[in-house]
Parts: C-alpha cells; structure tokens; sequence
C-alpha cells in the first residue's frame, strides 16, 4: 500500500515542451518528451495528492483521477496556466522545457522558400519559474530543474537562488540513458545545504526520490 503522506495536497506540475509558432505550419520546439513531468504527476497523485499537470505537446496519456490536466501549446499559455494555478497550491514543480525564445511575430500565410537567407527575430519568453519564485508564500514549496552542459553543478546552484526554488535536481546530459526521451534518468538535487546524487534509475523511482525529499524538506 502506498503511503498517503500527500493526502489533499495540491500540487502542481508543468511538463513537456513548448511550441513557439513562426507560421501557421511551423514552429520551434524541443526534444522534451514530458515523461519526468508525467512520472512526478502519477507519483504525487498514488501518494494522495491532488494534482494539476500544466502540459505543453506532448503524446502521453495520464492514468490517476486525481491528475487534472491542462494542455498548453506556448511558453506563454504555460505562463497564464502556472501562475492562476500555483496561487492555492501547496508545491509547484517546474518541469517543463520551456522555449526562452518566441518569434517576434507569428506569420500569417505559410512562409515561402526564397533565395535570400530568412532572419527570424525572436524575443525572450516569461520565465515561469522566476515568475513563481517571486510570487512563492511561506508554506509554498517550489521544485526546479535544471540541464547542463557545461559547469553543471554551479549553473543549477546559480538557477535555485535566482528563481527562489527550494531545491534543484539536475539531469546530466553526460550520462547515458538519462535525460530526453529516455525511460531512465540520472539526477542530483541540490539545496542550500548541499548536493546528493542518485544512481541511474527508471523516470518512475526518480520520482519517488523527488517527492521523498519534498515531503522530508
Ligand atoms: O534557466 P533554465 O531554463 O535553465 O531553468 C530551468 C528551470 O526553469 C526549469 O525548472 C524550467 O522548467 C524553468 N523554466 C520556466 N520558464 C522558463 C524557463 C525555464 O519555468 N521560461
């Protein structure tokens, strides 16, 4: 029997990539599969928690009824979405990988092949989980990711000050198996008094870790 130790807990989740439209058949996107997001959604929801799973495309289905899901296209939609929905929230955990760059205007017609070179001017998105951060009451618990690839540890510890996160797991681009679209992933997670690292395991048990050391912060 799973422990009940998030019972009426509303917690919420943002997965996924985003999609950025540059015309209406195009856009720019990541390799995101939402599969962390949607393992940590499952997770909290078997462990009694209520929770909101603020999504960008991704093709996976969820299980649990306590999961309530909202589908989002953009970096902006997923803005609108987090911040209603992080106000009564107990957690807010920020998995997403969210464009940082949209276009600056959205094409009306299908843009054409030409000669010329094509400049895309683009412009920086909202950060979600700054906006949180600031936004963050006592009691208000907020989780962060973070991929690096280079100077990985001092970039995540950087990341949790500046978006105010309680804690940071960091996914290594260097190990194998972990990461973008894989079933496994290899994490640390650190906070303000240091660092722990975990073994390769599948999204799943990664889960169960994250929210064992949110349930004990
Ligand atoms: O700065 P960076 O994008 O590496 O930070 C990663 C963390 O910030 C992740 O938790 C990610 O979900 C979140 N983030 C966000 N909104 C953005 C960019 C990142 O919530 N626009």
């Amino acid at each position: 029997e799973q422990q009940q130790d998030l019972a009426g807990r509303k917690i919420i989740i943002t997965a996924g990539p985003t999609y950025e439209k540059i015309d209406p058949v195009r856009f720019i996107g990541n390799y995101s599969s939402g599969k962390m997001g949607f393992a940590l959604a499952e997770e909290c929801a078997s462990r009694g928690a209520h929770v909101t799973l603020i999504s960008g495309p991704v093709t996976l289905k969820t299980q649990h009824p306590h999961i309530r899901r909202i589908d989002v296209e953009s970096a902006g939609e997923m803005y609108e979405a987090a911040s209603r929905e992080f106000t009564d929230a107990d957690a807010g955990i920020l998995c997403a990988a969210v464009a940082d760059f949209t276009p600056e205007s959205v094409a009306d017609h299908k843009i054409k092949r030409e000669k010329d070179d094509l400049v895309l001017q683009l412009k920086p998105t909202q950060d979600i989980a700054a906006s949180l951060g600031k936004q963050k009451k006592p009691g208000q618990k907020l989780v962060g990711f973070a991929l690096e690839t280079n100077d990985e540890r001092q970039n995540a510890q950087g990341k949790l000050e500046r978006k105010n996160f309680d804690f940071i797991v960091l996914n290594s681009l260097n190990d194998k198996g972990a990461g973008f679209r894989y079933d496994t992933n290899k994490i640390t997670i650190i906070d303000r008094q240091g660092y722990t690292d975990y073994p390769l395991k599948s999204k799943r048990e990664v889960a169960c870790d994250i929210i064992d050391k949110l349930v004990r912060n």
